[in-house]
């Protein structure tokens, strides 16, 4: 039997129908504008433009990845994306007077993505442009993510919204003073509490 992790397998199967897929990845790797320690990324990903993604230590990124900005994409530590996961940042300008779309060079309201540090992106998640979603927030499978996102909340749908924080008020506090957040408890509680805000 081939001693193999589900991970390895897995990619040396979808990496078959494609041999150069290996070296491709290597060179995406590498153009990014910055890339941290441990960053994998799965089979079929696209990275355009490369040159405005940055990305930090230990991310992953799941089968079909694709980054298509005009914008800065930021990620940053330990980050985790799902499969199919899409960030679109980036719009034509919707409101240019007297031209088709198609032919108007002005960018729409371009602003950057920013994605803080232990965020677990869901499967099938879309993310457009200007949205921050903060530490450790989780965005589950199939969101389209249109405003930020409160570090430390669960979101879902589209579009995506915060339901839940992650932990209870005794274990936020533990886990913030355990991997040394840039955020206190009371940010984590005000940020959340001003977007679910009705
Ligand atoms: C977001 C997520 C983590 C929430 O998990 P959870 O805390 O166990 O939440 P629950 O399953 O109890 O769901 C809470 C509510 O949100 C809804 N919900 C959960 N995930 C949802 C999603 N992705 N989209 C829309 N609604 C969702 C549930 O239907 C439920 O609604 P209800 O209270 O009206 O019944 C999980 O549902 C999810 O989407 N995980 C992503 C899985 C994935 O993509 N993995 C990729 C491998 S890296």
């Amino acid at each position: 039997m081939l001693k193999l992790s589900p991970n390895k397998l897995s990619y040396i199967t979808r990496s078959f129908p494609n041999f150069m897929w290996v070296l491709k990845w290597y060179i995406m790797r590498a153009s990014l504008k910055k890339v941290g320690k441990n960053f994998k990324f799965g089979y079929n990903s696209e990275f355009a433009d490369h040159r405005l993604i940055e990305v930090g230590d230990n991310v992953f990124m799941g089968q079909h990845t694709l980054i298509n900005t005009t914008v800065p994409v930021k990620i940053g530590n330990n980050v985790m994306f799902g499969p199919q996961v899409t960030i679109m940042g980036g719009d034509h300008n919707i409101s240019y007077v007297g031209k088709p779309m198609r032919f108007v060079k002005t960018g729409g309201k371009n602003i950057p993505i920013i994605i803080e540090d232990d965020a677990w992106i869901g499967s099938n998640v879309t993310i457009l442009k200007g949205v921050n979603i903060g530490e450790s927030a989780v965005v589950g499978a199939g969101s389209v993510v249109t405003r930020s996102l409160p570090p430390y909340s669960v979101c879902i749908g589209n579009p995506c919204r915060p339901i839940k924080l992650r932990f209870s008020d005794a274990e936020l506090g533990e886990h913030l003073k355990q991997v040394n957040s840039k955020y206190t408890q009371e940010q984590v509680l005000e940020f959340f509490n001003l977007a679910t805000k009705k």
